[in-house]
């Protein structure tokens, strides 16, 4: 085990996925945890993260000194290594200006973190304080053109700090650098895996539960299916799964959903078909923002009628993962659509929540998955906005419009898994953008309805590129849909990234 001691930064818990990486375990705790508690846990190795305070400023976060004495081995990031200096009586201070990007590093040293690192490569620095004047009985092992002391250690005392932040990917040699301080420092074994976690997971929610009742609104996404699953695994038919079919589905969605689930899996699987009272409620709406709302307003209502009909449960199954935990967490970013998750929590409902994927990032979720035997559909599934084809319908939602998104985004499907770019290209999907115009069908003239097509690369949906999807593949797609979808003549395809587009048309 190696313990990640939180100070507050922004990338605390993408070190945590760099060590497990490394396929050693870790946890993170906050770091007023008692000392004792860190002592029980008898870790291999600590991390210090960084943070946004100022080792000087008033309350700033600290660490109980007996720490350093346990002769565990420590590796203190950004504000984790000014921690460190200041406790030893090293100097920390402001720098002028802020120092953000990337930032050549030269290193003096061999041993430890820098076991054969180069002595030159280019790190990520994000910071205003800065380590002045290394503590008596450290070394300075690197240094930039802005800091005197990018990096430091004592060996015997098996300290280190960095400056910089080697968890982040624009740090050339940064994994390589917590690689060594998990192997070559703290000599971790490495035979953690996703197995392993898995099966703490499952012993920790069947504690967690008892005998109780648990609950999961199943939307047949990545994040849902792998929580269900494994909460299942963990409780089995004390769980009940909840899947509102809103008729936004994609083709088939709904029937793959439930086979999956009752016939691979059997679990209890309530599925709702409501689509007629979602086409209702939406009927002669236009507005995005309005859609979004009428949607999510109403899954909670289904979902709460439904679950009244169960009776008492105790536990909410919620497939929240790490990114959502930081998207939610800001209150700074300007909410540029209200993004609404189908599964998301009814206000008033009391439930405990029982959350196991929380500290994940989307690809180890992918591979708890792999891990637990979902299919391949459903892992690898690309990302689908909880209000569906709602928003891929511009303008009123109508069931020959929905039609058509539908069929035409089955195809496309098809054809990009034919041509092997499904796990290449992030999202793609078409959309209807409402026009009709002229074309000529046979002798005949016609007067048929756009599909677009919009395929993005990204890696976390905050940016996005256009994906260049081959022309003979477009062709395909192009011939197929005008072919086989009535009432439509043209086929675009949309180019803009996001910025300043977003990947969804609405
Ligand atoms: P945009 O269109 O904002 O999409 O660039 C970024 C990612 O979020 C998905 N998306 C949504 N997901 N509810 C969701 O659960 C929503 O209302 C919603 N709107 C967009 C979108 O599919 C893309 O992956």
């Amino acid at each position: 085990l190696v313990l990640i001691i939180d100070f507050g930064g922004q990338y605390n818990q993408l070190i945590a996925r760099r060590v497990r990486e490394q396929n050693v375990y870790c946890e993170v705790v906050p770091y007023h945890t008692p000392i004792e508690k860190i002592k029980e846990k008898n870790p291999k190795g600590i991390i210090f993260t960084g943070g946004p305070a100022s080792v000087y400023g008033e309350n700033a976060p600290a660490c109980d000194r007996e720490i350093f004495e346990l002769g565990i081995p420590i590796l203190g990031i950004c504000y984790g290594g000014q921690l460190m200096a200041q406790m030893f009586g090293g100097k920390v201070n402001r720098a002028s200006s802020r120092e953000y990007g990337r930032v050549e590093l030269h290193i003096q040293d061999r041993e430890g973190i820098f076991h054969d690192i180069p002595d030159h490569s280019k790190c990520w620095m994000s910071h205003t304080d800065f380590i002045e004047v290394a503590p008596q009985g450290f070394e300075i092992t690197a240094f930039t053109d802005n800091c005197p002391v990018a990096a430091m250690k004592n060996s015997e005392k098996k300290l280190y700090a960095v400056q910089f932040h080697p968890e982040v990917e624009h740090s050339e040699k940064g994994k390589e650098m917590i690689r060594n301080f998990l192997y070559e420092v703290c000599k971790c074994s490495g035979d953690w895996n996703m197995h392993d976690f898995v099966e703490k997971t499952i012993q920790e929610i069947k504690e967690k539960v008892g005998d109780k009742k648990v609950l999961c609104a199943l939307s047949g996404g990545v994040d849902s299916s792998v929580a269900a699953v494994l909460v299942h695994r963990a409780v089995g038919d004390q769980l009940t799964c909840i899947f509102v079919d809103h008729g936004l589905l994609r083709k088939d969605e709904g029937d793959q959903v439930e086979k999956t689930f009752k016939e691979k899996f059997h679990m209890n699987l309530v599925r709702v078909n409501v689509a007629d009272r979602f086409l209702g409620k939406l009927k002669g709406v236009i507005d995005p923002e309005a859609k979004r709302k009428i949607i999510g307003e109403e899954f909670i209502r289904v979902f709460e009628e439904e679950s009244d009909k169960l009776g008492k449960m105790d536990f909410l199954v919620q497939g929240t993962v790490y990114p959502d935990v930081i998207e939610s967490g800001t209150d700074t970013a300007a909410v540029i659509k209200s993004h609404h998750n189908v599964g998301g929590l009814p206000e008033d409902m009391e439930f405990a929540l029982i959350e196991p994927l929380r500290q994940l990032f989307k690809d180890e979720v992918r591979k708890v998955g792999e891990e637990l035997g979902i299919p391949e559909e459903i892992v690898w599934r690309q990302p689908f906005p909880g209000p569906g084809l709602a928003i891929r319908v511009l303008g009123e939602i109508t069931e020959e419009k929905l039609h058509i998104v539908r069929e035409s985004d089955a195809i496309l499907r098809e054809e990009i898994r034919k041509g092997g770019l499904h796990r290449e290209i992030w999202q793609y999907f078409t959309a209807l953008p409402n026009i009709r115009s002229v074309g000529v069908m046979g002798d005949e003239r016609t007067y048929s309805h756009t599909v677009a097509i919009r395929a993005v690369t990204s890696s976390d949906g905050m940016t996005a590129d256009w994906a260049r999807i081959p022309y003979e593949v477009l062709e395909r797609i192009s011939n197929r849909i005008v072919n086989e979808v009535d009432n439509v003549n043209r086929i675009v395809y949309d180019i803009t990234s996001k910025p300043p587009s977003t990947i969804e048309w609405e």
